[in-house]
C-alpha cells in the first residue's frame, strides 16, 4: 500500500516536471517545437490546460542569429544585451490586437489631425485608464480630431501572459485603442515597438497630420499641443517637424550598471546623433514616414529615441528643441512653491513622470476657468 502511494507520488511529480518543462520551452524558446504531445495530452485531461495546438510556437516567429554567440565577449554581456544581439534582426511579429479603422481607413486618415501614440506595457492598466479620460481623450478640439492608440507587446509567460492578453483584449473591445504585437515588451525592445508602429501607420493611417509619440507616464497638455501645431504656418503635416526635449553631444553609456548601457558589441561609435528624449516628442506625418523609410537600412539600436535620431540624420533632417517639453521634469523657482501648481502646466505641452492620480487632478485644474496665472510672476498662489 505504502509502496503504491510512493509510486503514485513519483508519477505525479514527473508529470508536474514534464509540464513545467513543456510550458517553459514554449514561452522562452520560440524555436523549440513541442514534441511530447502524448504526455501533454495526458496531463491536459486532468487539468484545465489549453490545447496542444494553441501552445505551438507561431511559424512567423524569428530565429536566433547564431553568429551572435561568436561576437567577442558575448558570454560576459548582461542577459538582456545577449538577447538583443540574438534577436536584433527580427522586425516582423504577429499582431494580437489591431484597430485598422482608427483613422477611418487609409483614404480618410488626413482627417486625423493629432494621433497620440502612447507606449504602454500590458500591466499598466491604471495608466491607460486615466489617460483615456484625461489628456488622451479622443475628441474634436478647435475643429480638428485627436485620436489615440496604445502600442504594446506581451509580458510574462504562460498563464500570466495569457491573463494579461485577456485584459488587453477586454480593454480593446471597450475602447478600440490598442495595437499589440507578440514580442516581449522589454526596455530593449522599444525600438522594435516603434518600428512596428510606423509600419502599421504607413498601412492604416498614411495621411495623419501630426503625432505625439510618448510614454504612458507623461502629462501632456494636448490643448496647447493642437494650438502649437496649428501655428506651424505652411506645414499641414506634409513637411518636416520633429520637436521635443533636444539632446545633443552625447554618446553610448558604457557603464554596465546603467539601464542605458550599450556596449561596443552593440554600437562601436562613441557618439549619438542629436535626438529628442523619448518621454514624448511631436512629429509630422511626413517625418514619421521618412523615419520608417530610413529604418529599413539601419540596424536596430536598443535605445529607441536615439534610433529615431539616427533615422533623421540619415534623411538629412534635424530634431528641434521645444521649450514646453520637459522630459526631465520642471524647474520650479523655489522649494516653497508647489511644483504641481496648475499654472506651470498651462504653459507647457508635456512633462514626464506623473502618477495616474496627479494626471487626473492636473487635467481638471488646468481647465479651471477661475485659475489666475500671472505670466511674469512664477510664485503662484492659490
Ligand atoms: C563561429 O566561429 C567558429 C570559429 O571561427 C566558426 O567555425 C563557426 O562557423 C562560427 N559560427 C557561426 C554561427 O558563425
Ligand atoms: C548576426 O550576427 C552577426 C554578429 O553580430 C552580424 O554580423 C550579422 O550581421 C547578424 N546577422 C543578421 C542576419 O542580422
Ligand atoms: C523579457 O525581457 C526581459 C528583459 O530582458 C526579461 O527579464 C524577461 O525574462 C523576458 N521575458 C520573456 C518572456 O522572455
Ligand atoms: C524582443 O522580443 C523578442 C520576441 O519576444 C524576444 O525574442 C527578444 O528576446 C526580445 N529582445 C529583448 C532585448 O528583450
Ligand atoms: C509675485 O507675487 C508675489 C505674491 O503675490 C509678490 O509678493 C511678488 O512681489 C510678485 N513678484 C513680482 C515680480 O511681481
Amino acid at each position: 500500500m505504502r509502496r503504491k502511494n510512493l509510486q503514485m507520488i513519483a508519477l505525479l511529480l514527473t508529470g508536474v516536471v514534464c509540464l513545467v518543462i513543456i510550458m517553459n520551452k514554449n514561452d522562452f524558446e520560440h524555436d523549440v517545437t513541442l514534441k511530447n504531445k502524448d504526455v501533454y495530452e495526458m496531463l491536459r485531461q486532468q487539468n484545465d490546460l489549453p490545447s496542444f495546438e494553441t501552445l505551438q510556437p507561431l511559424s512567423s516567429h524569428c530565429h536566433r542569429n547564431m553568429s551572435a554567440y561568436n561576437v567577442t565577449g558575448f558570454s560576459a554581456l548582461p542577459n538582456h544585451i545577449q538577447d538583443f544581439l540574438l534577436y536584433r534582426h527580427c522586425r516582423s511579429f504577429p499582431m494580437l490586437l489591431d484597430v485598422p479603422n482608427k483613422c477611418g481607413g487609409p483614404q480618410n486618415s488626413a482627417d486625423v489631425f493629432l494621433l497620440l501614440v502612447i507606449k504602454s506595457s500590458p500591466e499598466n492598466y491604471d495608466r491607460r485608464e486615466v489617460l483615456r479620460k484625461t489628456w488622451a481623450k479622443e475628441r474634436l478640439h478647435k475643429g480638428v480630431w485627436i485620436r489615440r492608440v496604445f502600442i504594446t507587446g506581451t509580458s510574462k509567460t504562460g498563464f500570466e501572459k495569457r491573463r494579461l492578453n485577456k485584459l488587453l483584449k477586454l480593454e480593446n473591445s471597450e475602447n478600440q485603442d490598442i495595437l499589440q504585437w507578440d514580442f516581449n515588451d522589454s526596455f530593449f525592445n522599444l525600438t522594435l515597438k516603434q518600428i512596428l508602429f510606423l509600419e502599421w501607420m504607413e498601412r492604416w493611417c498614411p495621411h495623419v497630420r501630426f503625432l505625439l509619440n510618448g510614454d504612458d507616464d507623461i502629462f501632456a497638455n494636448t490643448f496647447n499641443m493642437v494650438e502649437y501645431v496649428q501655428g506651424q504656418k505652411g506645414n499641414d503635416g506634409s513637411k518636416h517637424l520633429f520637436t521635443g526635449h533636444l539632446i545633443q553631444n552625447v554618446g553610448p553609456i558604457r557603464q554596465r550598471s546603467s539601464k542605458y548601457f550599450v556596449p561596443v558589441q552593440v554600437q562601436e561609435s562613441e557618439s549619438y546623433p542629436p535626438y529628442c528624449g523619448g518621454g514624448g516628442f511631436l512629429l509630422s506625418g511626413f517625418t514619421a514616414k521618412t523615419i520608417y523609410k530610413m529604418s529599413h537600412s539601419i540596424d536596430l539600436l536598443p535605445i529607441d529615441d536615439v534610433y529615431m535620431g539616427m533615422c533623421l540624420e540619415k534623411a538629412g533632417l534635424k530634431p528641434t528643441s521645444h521649450f514646453g517639453v520637459r522630459t526631465t521634469g520642471l524647474n520650479v523657482p523655489s522649494e516653497n512653491v508647489d511644483k504641481f501648481h496648475p499654472c506651470f502646466y498651462r504653459e507647457i505641452i508635456l512633462v514626464h513622470r506623473f502618477l495616474p492620480h496627479m494626471i487626473f487632478v492636473m487635467w481638471n485644474e488646468i481647465q479651471n476657468p477661475n485659475l489666475q496665472c500671472g505670466r511674469t510672476n512664477s510664485t503662484f498662489k492659490n
